[in-house]
C-alpha cells in the first residue's frame, strides 16, 4: 500500500530530473537536499515499482515508466481541491470498497485505488472481474448527510459524470443502463457500487465504488465476455488510464454540488439505454416500455396496468 503522505514530491522530482537525460547521483542529492545513499534508495524503490532506469558511471536516466496509477503519477497532476487529496494506492487488494468500509478514520474525499482486486464486489453480491493494470478500480468516500431518498440520484450522478468524461475520448456512443451501468454496443464496460452507512433517516458515509474496463482484452474478461466489454475492445486501441482517471476525478469534483440535483436526472434520460424499448425488470417480474425517469431517479415503466415506478432491479431487454 502507498498512502498519499508517501513522499510524493521527492519521487516526482527525481523522475523529472532523470527524464530523457543522464543525471549524476550527486546532482540529484543536491537538488533534493538528501544524501547520495538516500537518492540510491529512492532509485531502487522506483525500479521495484517498475520504472526502467539506466545506471551508468555518469548517473541515472529514466528509460520507461510503468503503466500504474502510482500517487506520484497522479497527485501532482490532479487539479482537485479535496477529492483524492488523501490518495491510497494498492497494487493488489481484495476490494477497494471493503478497504473504505473497514477504515472508519478515512476523511471525506479519500480515494482508494487498486491495480487489481481479487474479490472485487459488484452489485447484488456479484463479483467484479478486475484484470490487473487494465482498468480503473477505485472507491471514493463521501462523508455527508443526504436523505436516503436521494440515493438513486447519486447513482445517476456518478454514471453521468463518468459517461461524459469517457465520451470525449471515444467514438462509440455510451449509454447508461439504469441505475448505474455504463454500456457500449449493448455490452457493459463500467459499473458503480454505492454502499452507504445510515444514521436515522440520513446517510452519513457514502462509499462510491467505480469499476471501468479500460484496456482489458477479450481474454481478460473471460468468462463474462458475452456480456462485458472494455474501451479497448470496442474502440480497437489502448487508452491512457492515468489521463482518464485524473479527468474523472476532476469532473466529479467540479460537479459535486449537483450530487442530488434533478437536473442530472433529466440529462440521464437522454442517454438511457433501451429508452422506448420493451424491457423486463427481472427481480420485480415486471415488463413494459421504458419511458423515462421520475424526479427522484426511479424508472418509469409503461405497463398494461398503467405507469409503474421502479426503485430497484436489474433490467433486461425483452426479446419478442
Ligand atoms: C456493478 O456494476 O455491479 C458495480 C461494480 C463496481 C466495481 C467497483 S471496482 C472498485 C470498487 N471496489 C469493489 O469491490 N467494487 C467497486
Amino acid at each position: 500500500m502507498i498512502k498519499g503522505d508517501f513522499n510524493i514530491e521527492s519521487y516526482k522530482k527525481i523522475l523529472e530530473l532523470i527524464d530523457k537525460k543522464t543525471v549524476s547521483g550527486e546532482f540529484l542529492a543536491k537538488e533534493l537536499n538528501i544524501s547520495r545513499v538516500a537518492v540510491w534508495k529512492k532509485i531502487k524503490k522506483l525500479e521495484k515499482l517498475g520504472y526502467k532506469i539506466e545506471r551508468s558511471k555518469q548517473g541515472y536516466k529514466l528509460i520507461s515508466k510503468p503503466d500504474k496509477l502510482l500517487p506520484f503519477e497522479i497527485i501532482p497532476y490532479l487539479k482537485t481541491k479535496e477529492l483524492g487529496r488523501n490518495y491510497i494506492y494498492f497494487e493488489k487488494i481484495n476490494s477497494t470498497n471493503i478497504y473504505v468500509k473497514d477504515n472508519k478514520e478515512l476523511e471525506d474525499g479519500s480515494v482508494v485505488v487498486a491495480e487489481f482486486q481479487d474479490s472485487g464486489k459488484g452489485r447484488k453480491g456479484r463479483r467484479w472481474v478486475s484484470p490487473a493494470y487494465k482498468g480503473l478500480y477505485f472507491s471514493i468516500l463521501l462523508k455527508r448527510n443526504i436523505p436516503i431518498t436521494d440515493i438513486l440520484k447519486l447513482s445517476l450522478f456518478f454514471s453521468f459524470v463518468i459517461k461524459n468524461v469517457l465520451q470525449k475520448h471515444i467514438s462509440n456512443e455510451i449509454f447508461i443502463k439504469w441505475p448505474n451501468d455504463l454500456y457500449i454496443n449493448n455490452k457493459k464496460f463500467g459499473g458503480i457500487l454505492i454502499e452507504t452507512e445510515i444514521e436515522g433517516n440520513e446517510i452519513n458515509r457514502i462509499i462510491v465504488g467505480i469499476g471501468i474496463n479500460i484496456n482489458a482484452t477479450y481474454e481478460d474478461l473471460e468468462p463474462i465476455s458475452d456480456i462485458a466489454t472494455s474501451l479497448y475492445i470496442e474502440e480497437g486501441k489502448s487508452f491512457n488510464r492515468k489521463e482518464l482517471f485524473i479527468n474523472i476525478l476532476e469532473e466529479i469534483e467540479r460537479n459535486i454540488s449537483n450530487l442530488s440535483s434533478s437536473e442530472i436526472v433529466k440529462s440521464v434520460e437522454d442517454c438511457l439505454l433501451w429508452k422506448d424499448y420493451k424491457i423486463k425488470v427481472l427481480d420485480e417480474d415486471l415488463e413494459g416500455i421504458l419511458i423515462g425517469l421520475s424526479e427522484t431517479g426511479a424508472l418509469l415503466l409503461k405497463t398494461e396496468g398503467g405507469i409503474k415506478t421502479v426503485y430497484s432491479g436489474d433490467l433486461s431487454i425483452r426479446k419478442s
